[in-house]
Formats: C-alpha cells, structure tokens, sequence
C-alpha cells in the first residue's frame, strides 16, 4: 500500500494567504499530510502558529534556521520530502522569482531544490495578473510542466473587478490530489487529526419537549443528527465530550457521556451544571422559546379544550455567556427560515457568543430532520459558507473551524 500524498504548501504574501488555511485542512481531510512552508511577506498577512496548529508540524519560514534533522539542509529535506509543491497562494513577486530561478529565500531555493510536482494557485490584481511580464512569467512556467490552476474572476480584495481570485478551494485540492497526475493515491483511511485533543466539548442536541399535560407536549422536528454528529466528531478528533441531549431516536455515541434531558429548563439545569468542565460549547439543541405556564398534571380531554397560556424558556447561550470561562469558546446555532447573514450576525453580537452557524431550515432535505445541512459559520474573523454536505461532513467543517478561532484567540493572547 502506498504512503498518504506529502503535500509542501509554499504561502506567499497575497491577501488570499489566510485561505491556505481552509486549503490545508481541506488537504488533511482527502488524506495528505502538509507541512507549511511562508514567505516574509505572507508572515505580514497570516501568523505561522496558525498553520503549526493545522499542521501539528513546525512551518518553515526561513533559509537560516537550522534543518531538524541538522544533517541535511532545510530546503533541501523540505525538497526530498515533498510528493507534491504546491503554492497557494502564488504572488506575481513569486512567480517572476520561480520563472527566472532566483533562489534568494527558502521557499524559491526549495522550488529548485526539489523533483516534486508543481502546482501554482496565482492570487493578485487584475492588473497585475494581466500584466505582460506576469503572463510571459506564467507561460514559463507553464512550459517547465508545472499546473496552473488560473485565477478566478470577480471582485477582488483591491476593490477591483475581475481576473485575480485564488481559484477555489476544490479546484485546488483536485490538481494538488490529481490520482492521473500522481499516480493511484493511497485508499487506506487516515486517522483523523487529534486537533481537539484536551478539549472537554459540551454539546447540546435534539429538540426539547415542553409538556402541555401528562401525556402531550409542544416539540419540534429536530432529529438531534447535527448535535450527535457534532458529539461523534469531536470524539474522534480527540475531545472529551458531554453531550447534553433532548428527545431523539439516535443511539448514544460510542465514548461521549450522554445526560439526557426533556424539557428546556432541564436542559438549561444540566448545561450550567456541567459547564465548568466545558472548553468549548456547541449549541445544537432545538430549544423550544415558550413553555406552557400552567401544565395539567391530568391527561386533557377533547370535550374541554384548554386555553394554553405560553411562558418564555431559560435563554440557555445567555446564561452560559454570563457564566463562561473567558477561555470557554461558545458556538451557537440559529435555524432560520432562509440564509439571512445580518440577521445572524446580529443574534452573534446580541448574544455575545464567539461564533453562530446559521442554517436555512426552509430548504427541502437539508436542516431540521434531515441527514444533510449546509449553512454559513459566522464569528468575528470568520464568514464560512458550507455547501449541501452530510451532517458528519458539516460536522468536521464546523470543528474546523472552531479550531481556527482557538488558534487565532492563541495567536491574540
Ligand atoms: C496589503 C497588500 C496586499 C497584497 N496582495 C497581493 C496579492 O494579492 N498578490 C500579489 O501578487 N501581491 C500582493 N501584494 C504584494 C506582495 O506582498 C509583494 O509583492 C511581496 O514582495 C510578495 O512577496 P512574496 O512573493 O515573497 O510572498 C500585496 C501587498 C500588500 C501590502
């Protein structure tokens, strides 16, 4: 059996630099393993300990730093290492130096160094990217054997339209992972990054029952898949996890600690109550926003209709924000009818919590009772949008994420 794709990704200093960070994960995710290596520009843009906690592996920044193994070069081992080179994304400074062999930094010096195939992602000005010399250095190097994967067009960070976006996310991934370019790739399962390894992740799932009288109660569709898919990820990628669950017909994930819960009250009873071991909470419960004020300890009978009298919930993210550890990161869920960004956003800042996934439940097959969701992750630095996936794939994005905003509130510390 063949080993996992080693995967270089040279980062240059383009305002597209903080997508390699998506792109290394994206990597991770269809099997290969990546180390980082950055520019002295892309530093200005994108800190290395953001890649070294993607990576778990030291990013490469300089020629003059000793190699790790101190027997051989550091652009040199980089070189050996390598299946593939890839340079996303590729500025037009890098691209000129490539395409006349300069070999004045550690990224550029690797690149004649190595035998690995070659990928360029150009990201720049349209300007720029249109330019004579630009286009004469992209033939070159298009000419030596190396894939470029084009830029895309549209609006672009300088506040320019046109040619000049990093190409997307799986355009990249597909000519980087091309099996007829590479030969076959490696069909063993990797084991998935142990990223969230000594975090306790406090999951809430499934749809509260608010009891009307002894027999009936308010509910909703909510299937608790989201929450439990969540629950499973954050297991496997090395968590403790709580997961505080309302009625659903899932059986328990294999290694979490399940508390079961009913209503909202009790729901909001068992959070807090565990909440000082949480590092991270993740809101995916549906939590009913009214009660009934007064429930009948009797089953009701048709001849007498009741007048339901409703009663607000516990407000369960409020009550976790006022009690958090500052360190405790808080992710909270808002499904909606339609994907409305501003709305969101401002639920996000209202609430105080760190990030909101918001997810459109008018949509058919996709949110509530369903095996498949897609929606947009929102926090401070983050607008993610996730296409239709399956919960479990919508899962690892949202974890993803998270593990992002850790790492750039590490980075703030
Ligand atoms: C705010 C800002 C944004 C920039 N964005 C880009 C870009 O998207 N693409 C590009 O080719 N150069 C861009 N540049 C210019 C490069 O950073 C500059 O040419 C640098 O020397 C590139 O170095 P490197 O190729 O070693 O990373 C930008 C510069 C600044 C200050």
């Amino acid at each position: 059996m063949s080993e996992p794709r080693r995967v270089l990704l040279g980062v240059c200093g383009g305002v597209a630099a903080y997508k390699s960070a998506e792109l290394v994960r994206e990597l991770q995710r269809r099997g290969a393993v990546v180390r980082v290596m950055m520019t002295r520009a892309a530093q200005e843009f994108v800190r290395p300990l953001t890649f070294a906690a993607l990576t778990g592996h030291k990013v490469y920044t300089s020629l003059w730093e000793p190699s790790q193994t101190q027997e051989a070069m550091e652009h040199i081992d980089q070189a050996q290492w390598a299946d593939v080179l890839v340079i996303a994304p590729a500025t037009a400074h890098t691209l000129a130096r490539l395409s006349a062999g300069l070999a004045d930094d550690l990224l550029s010096t690797t690149y004649l160094a190595t035998e690995a195939r070659v990928v360029l992602a150009p990201a720049m000005n349209v300007k720029m990217w249109n330019h004579p010399a630009t286009q004469a250095n992209v033939e070159t190097l298009r000419r030596r054997g190396h894939r470029i994967v084009a830029p895309g067009s549209g609006y672009l960070a300088c506040g320019m339209t046109g040619d000049g976006r990093l190409a997307d996310q799986e355009t990249i991934v597909q000519a980087v992972l091309d099996p007829d370019w590479l030969g076959p790739a490696d069909p063993a399962p990797q084991p998935p990054a142990q990223d969230l390894a000594g975090e306790t992740v406090l999951v809430t799932a499934g749809g509260t029952r608010e009891p009307i009288d002894a027999v009936r109660f308010i509910g909703n569709r909510s299937s608790g898949r989201m929450g439990y898919a969540l629950a499973e990820a954050a297991q496997r990628r090395g968590a403790r996890v709580i997961l505080v669950s309302a009625a659903t017909a899932l059986p328990a994930p294999a290694g979490c600690e399940v508390m079961p819960v009913e209503t909202a009250e009790d729901m909001h009873a068992a959070v807090l109550y565990r909440l000082p071991e949480a590092t991270i909470v993740i809101k995916a419960a549906a939590v009913s926003d009214f009660r009934v004020r007064e429930v009948s300890a009797k089953k009701l009978h048709r001849d007498a209709p009741p007048r339901l009298e409703l009663e607000p919930t516990e407000d369960i993210v409020r009550s976790v924000i006022e009690r958090r550890a500052p360190e405790t990161l808080v992710i909270a869920f808002a499904a909606e009818m339609g994907l409305d960004v501003d709305r969101a956003r401002e639920k996000l800042r209202r609430k105080g919590a760190d990030a909101i996934f918001l997810n459109d439940i008018s949509q058919p097959g996709v949110g509530f009772d369903a095996d498949r969701n897609a929606g947009v992750f929102l926090s401070g630095e983050a607008e993610v949008r996730m296409p239709e996936l399956s919960k479990t794939e919508v899962a690892d994005r949202i974890l993803d994420q998270i593990v992002l905003l850790r790492a750039g509130r590490a980075l703030a510390k």
